[in-house]
């Protein structure tokens, strides 16, 4: 099949047109009011209708989002036991809710994709860590005035430091903008939270990952960052889904860790992600 015009300079994200991260929705209190402030700062909006202004939210049909897909009974039973799947197996209670959202963008377009990002939404730029062996830099946004991340997801933009073009004078690892090339600007994973805690002796993401695997769900490596006496962090990404491209990641953050990211758990993560590229799906632009 013939990839869709647009698509040939992504190669890996056009075997999968209908695979689409769509955005995000954030709550206001008046949609017209959020866009005079936002158009005179050039933002555009969906125009031609004007359906999505101010109308209340008691259906997503009022957003004209596109046609309705309605679950036939066969998949509502596979949705179903997916369900009591989850609890059966132990992980109901264990992964909470979004920690974390994470785009990949080119090496260029950092800054711009975080000023636009923060002129739309009202979050803070909180920080980036530079991980220089993997020649990228993730750059954290966060909601300044929620208590649990999962109210509002931080929202992460990660970049080449040297873009790809000028990478032959240092020849650094780039897993950051391979996958850009490979797949185009768009969002890399999504991280669920994993409440601090042990069960049979094992902490509970390690828990969560075993149960998984069990489930036939693989991941990119081993879960990394220790947890011990000290206040840290565990991660693990899942292998990207075939479905949407996206990676789930589960972060678990042990004895009240209070920072975002560690810098090793992020190099180590971004590392695994590119091997899993490369050797998975060919490493087009070696
Ligand atoms: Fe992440």
């Amino acid at each position: 099949m013939e990839p869709p015009a647009g698509t040939s300079c992504i190669p890996l994200a056009a075997a999968k047109p209908n695979a689409r991260y769509i955005g995000e929705i954030y709550s206001t209190s008046s949609c017209r009011d959020r866009r005079f402030v936002l158009e005179p700062q050039n933002i555009r909006f969906v125009y031609p209708d004007e359906a999505s202004v101010d109308v209340p939210l008691d259906s997503l049909a009022a957003l004209d989002l596109g046609d309705r897909v309605l679950l036939d009974a066969e998949s509502l039973e596979l949705l179903e036991a997916a369900c009591l799947k989850h609890h059966r197996h132990g992980l109901a209670g264990r992964v909470l809710g979004i920690d974390h959202l994470a785009s990949r963008v080119l090496a260029g377009e950092r800054e711009d994709a975080l000023l636009e990002y923060l002129t739309m939404v009202p979050y803070y730029f909180w920080g980036a860590y530079n991980i220089a062996a993997m020649n990228s830099s993730t750059n954290v946004t966060r909601h300044p005035s929620i208590g649990d991340e999962k109210q509002s997801p931080a929202r992460v933009f990660t970049a080449n430091n040297t873009p790809s073009y000028l990478n032959s004078f240092d020849n650094l690892p780039m897993p950051t903008e391979d996958f850009v090339r490979n797949y185009g600007r768009r969002m890399h994973h999504i991280a669920y939270e994993v409440v601090d805690g042990e069960i049979q002796g094992e902490k509970n993401v390690d828990f969560v990952v075993d149960v998984l695997r069990d489930l036939g769900i693989s991941f990119l490596a081993d879960v990394v960052g220790e947890c011990t006496d000290q206040p840290n962090l565990k991660q693990i990404f899942s292998k990207a889904s075939p479905y949407s491209l996206l990676i789930t990641e589960y972060v678990e953050r042990c004895l009240g860790y209070d920072g975002f990211f560690t810098r090793d758990n992020v190099a180590a993560l971004t590392a695994a992600a590119g091997k899993a590229e490369r050797y998975e799906h060919g490493h087009v632009f070696d």
